[in-house]
């Protein structure tokens, strides 16, 4: 019994699981979203992504780079200038305002890269190769890097950028200047062919109102959780239940998936808190020397935390579904008529 206590105590419990990335339904769903409406020469120029927090976005957004930088190993092969795809998050500056230079220059160090075309032209010393201010006026230096982003992203050739945390950018930015900097990603989209894909909670949402005549060129699309009044969705969580108990079959046995109900009320059915929870309970588990209920129970959120959750997702859904449960447009009777059918 104490050597079996010794190799759980000394098993990297919770990295297993940090590692592991469960390939769910509503992953794949919104995937498949995102890889239908990014094309070239499509007219939507910004993707809003919006979905609970801990419901697996920045997780989503990173696979799909990966992937697409995977689907692109041969043309990278032969060309190494190419990324299709960049990562970046919206930087948090501590301060009122959104740091447009700081976003800049994320950009161009995701593409900078060993691409070989003249780095002073992006504001890169050609001698230490880091990232200077680019020359002349300090006042024309947000431009200047605008140009240089432009520049370096029709030359990658890449075909979206992902920007997680996107909420920071309405949060740090205010009146005009944000019409003005919302107008920049959508002429950046269109520009250099590259698609916008935002990524955040449902914070994110109000951005729609806010781009105005750009709303037109944007789509959202909703990482919603997985609820409990939909059988589907159930299955779908309980997969991803037994996938975590699969992992680690030596620290739980078979006895996560008993659970499987309470752990989609807690986690209200978010597969990033679920795997929070899990981590925790592993972990509480191996110091106890293996696994027990207690365990799980002390991992849990505490109610007054799943409440808090609860509120922000209700008022997401809320206020993204009527734009989500898009009723069609009544049929013209013109159109009635050619279908044969009579109005009643
Ligand atoms: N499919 C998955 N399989 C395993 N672990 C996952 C999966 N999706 C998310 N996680 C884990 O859950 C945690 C939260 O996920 P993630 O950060 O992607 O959520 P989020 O929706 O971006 O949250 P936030 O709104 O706080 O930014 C991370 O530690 C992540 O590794
Ligand atoms: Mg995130």
């Amino acid at each position: 019994m104490t050597t079996t206590n010794q190799t759980l105590a000394a098993q990297p419990v919770p990295s297993a699981l940090k590692g592991l990335r469960v390939k769910h339904t509503r992953i794949a769903q919104v995937m498949n979203e995102l890889d239908t409406l990014i094309y070239d020469g499509s007219q939507d120029s910004i993707l809003l992504v919006c979905g609970p927090s801990g419901v697996g976005k920045s997780t989503l957004a990173r696979h799909m780079c990966d992937s697409a930088l995977q689907a692109a190993a041969n043309e990278m092969g032969t060309d190494a200038g190419v990324i299709p795809a960049v990562y970046v998050q919206a930087p948090s500056s501590g301060e009122n305002d959104f740091s447009w230079r700081l976003f800049y220059l994320r950009i161009l160090e995701q593409l900078e890269g060993n691409l070989e075309m003249p780095k002073a032209a992006f504001g890169i010393d050609a001698d230490t190769g880091r990232l200077v201010r680019p020359r002349g006026s300090s006042g024309n230096s947000l431009a200047s890097l605008r140009t240089a982003v432009e520049r370096a992203l029709r030359a990658r050739g890449t075909r979206f950028l992902v920007i997680d945390e996107a909420a920071r950018i309405i949060r740090q930015t205010r009146g005009k200047r944000l019409h003005i900097q919302l107008d920049t990603l959508k002429s950046l989209a269109n520009e250099c062919g590259t698609q916008m894909v935002l990524v955040g909670s449902y914070d994110l949402y109000p951005l729609v109102s806010l781009l105005g005549q750009l709303a037109r060129h944007t789509h959202v699309l909703h990482f919603e959780r997985y609820r409990q009044d939909n059988d589907a969705d159930l299955r779908a969580f309980r997969a991803c239940v037994q996938k975590f108990q699969d992992v680690l079959p030596d620290l739980w046995g078979q006895q996560l998936m008993q659970h499987a109900e309470a752990l989609h009320e807690n986690t209200l059915g978010c597969v990033g808190t679920l795997s929070a929870v899990l981590v925790r309970a592993a972990k509480l588990a191996q110091q106890a020397g293996g696994w027990t209920d207690d365990a799980l129970r002390r991992a849990l959120l505490t109610e007054a935390q799943r409440q808090q959750i609860l509120e922000e997702i209700l008022e997401g859904e809320a206020a993204i579904n009527p734009g989500l449960t898009r009723t069609m447009p009544r049929a013209t009777k013109a159109a009635k008529q050619r279908d044969g059918k009579s109005e009643a």
